[in-house]
């Protein structure tokens, strides 16, 4: 289906508003704002030329909503599931043996969270429609933009593509000295792809032989914010673009059709100490990369974003000269890069992929092992850990582990045959240092075929069950999700 581009305007993600203040002693929280979210089906237009489509959603539209919480200050969210007892996509294959559990199972995460693990969202605290879950998010962690997505066990992928999705803003004092340009000029994106049937609803291709599973989606429809293709009006002043990349699988190569810099001041975890200036720039799924865009010098251009090649979304410059007091200030938030010396211990972890023969399905592994296996990583709280994830795979996997950050350390080529053959590591380049906008905090980090990738992780927060994951949703759900543990 070929939609025209640019005809509808761009949704902005709709603020949610606390209902009142509330105490949980399960939680330890003490008269923190409440929120409370009803998990339901709505029917929204996600183009002009389309009839609307059902979907699922936090909010009341396609559009994301939006959490705007201050650091430091613990919130309580109530997750409501309202949904009806059918799901609108179908659900085959089943995967990790949830034949028998309801079909509109939910449990929100908040991806990048330090919480508690009863509140982290862990795929098997899934709860029916009619039920519902209140969690405690802290908030005792630095600005940045953290996106809320659902995670249950076996259905995450049709759930994020239904439309459990949206975004979660920790301010700080620290950002807000920045006078970095805000409110109306502060764009919250979310973007993904997505196909659609004749009828004009959501189109989830399954393989067609029984029992398959699709190992990715990629759809031919861009949407920002539930809109696809949508264009929005500036000013011809600075803007911030926070964006999200929230596909099942898709990664994004973001530039602007003009050929302009955009300059990164932020990743997943928060500010950069510096910005860096960029044409190019990619996203896996579950990365997020925050940008200033000067518009000044483009008055009356319209300039898209795309992904080589593909439209995502138009800015439609204003004529006008206009007076901009924001900045882009020189230092934002020098970020102390963790010195190796400090971890207590180092882990190799490989990411496989086995083809199934003898009629076994096809599976991805972290470590060789499946969900269903015991812990085999127990970290203490507190201490510092190297993980060195060596893909043996031919894809680049977006690895994410819940409730800590961490920074990159390298990338290394290594012969994969050798390690097959005999379990060790043979280098087969110099290790080479991650890109300047990565080196801020993560939360989820591209691992290159036959490449190790180190990562170096203060385990800061709380003690209990938490997981380890590739965010390609497909991966995710056959088998690439290990849980860990947080030991005292
Ligand atoms: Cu963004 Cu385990 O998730
Ligand atoms: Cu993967």
């Amino acid at each position: 289906m070929k939609l025209a581009s640019f005809v509808d305007p761009l949704p902005l993600p709709e603020l949610q508003k606390t209902k009142g203040r509330r105490s949980s002693e399960l939680h330890g929280a003490t008269d923190a704002p409440y929120y409370s979210i009803r998990v339901h089906e709505i029917s929204c237009k996600m183009h002009r030329d389309l009839p609307s489509s059902r979907m699922w959603a936090y909010g009341s539209t396609s559009a994301p909503v939006l959490f705007d919480v201050q650091s430091n200050e613990g919130v309580l969210i109530d997750w409501i599931n309202d949904l009806p007892a059918k799901h609108i996509l179908s659900l085959d294959p089943p995967m990790h043996g949830m034949l028998n559990a309801p079909e509109t199972r939910t449990v929100a995460h908040m991806h990048g969270a330090r919480v508690p693990s009863i509140s982290d969202g862990y795929p098997e605290d899934w709860f029916g429609t009619g039920k519902s879950k209140l969690c405690f998010y802290p908030n005792r962690q630095d600005a940045t933009g953290l996106w809320v997505h659902d995670h249950a066990m076996g259905v995450s992928r049709f759930n994020v593509f239904a439309g459990l999705m949206g975004w979660y803003l920790i301010r700080d004092e620290v950002e807000k000295a920045l006078n970095l340009p805000s409110g109306k000029y502060e764009l919250p994106l979310l973007i993904y792809d997505r196909s659609f049937d004749p009828q004009g609803q959501l189109y989830y291709p399954n393989p067609p032989d029984e029992g398959a599973w699709a190992q990715e989606f990629l759809g031919d429809a861009m949407v920002v914010n539930g809109k696809i293709k949508p264009y929005h009006e500036v000013e011809a002043r600075k803007y911030r673009l926070r964006i999200a990349n929230t596909a099942n699988s898709r990664f994004f190569s973001l530039s602007l059709s003009n050929g302009q810099s955009f300059y990164v001041i932020g990743s997943d975890q928060g500010l950069l100490s510096a910005a860096v200036a960029m044409k190019r720039l990619v996203l896996s799924p579950a990365e997020r990369t925050d940008w200033i865009v000067d518009f000044s010098s483009a008055r009356g251009e319209n300039i898209v974003l795309e992904s080589d090649g593909l439209e995502l979304m138009q800015f439609r410059v204003g004529k006008d000269a206009v007076t901009d007091n924001s900045q882009l200030p020189k230092v934002l938030h020098p970020v102390e890069r963790i010195d190796e010396t400090r971890a207590a211990s180092t882990r190799l972890m490989t990411l496989n992929e086995f083809d199934g023969d003898n009629g076994e399905p096809m599976v991805m592994l972290l470590n060789r092992k499946h969900w269903v296996d015991p812990v085999t990583e127990r970290v203490k709280l507190n201490s510092v850990e190297i993980w060195s994830l060596a893909n043996l795979t031919q894809d680049t996997h977006p690895i994410h582990l819940h409730m800590v950050r961490f920074q990159i350390l390298d990338r290394r080529n290594f012969s994969v045959d050798d390690y097959l053959a005999n379990e060790t590591l043979r280098y087969t380049d110099v290790a080479r240092l991650p890109g300047e906008h990565e080196m801020g905090w993560k939360d989820v980090l591209q691992c290159p075929p036959e490449t190790v990738t180190r990562i170096i992780v203060p385990f800061q927060g709380y003690t209990g069950r938490y997981l380890w994951h590739c965010h390609i949703l497909e991966h995710e759900a056959n088998d690439m999700m290990r849980p860990y543990d947080v030991i005292a």
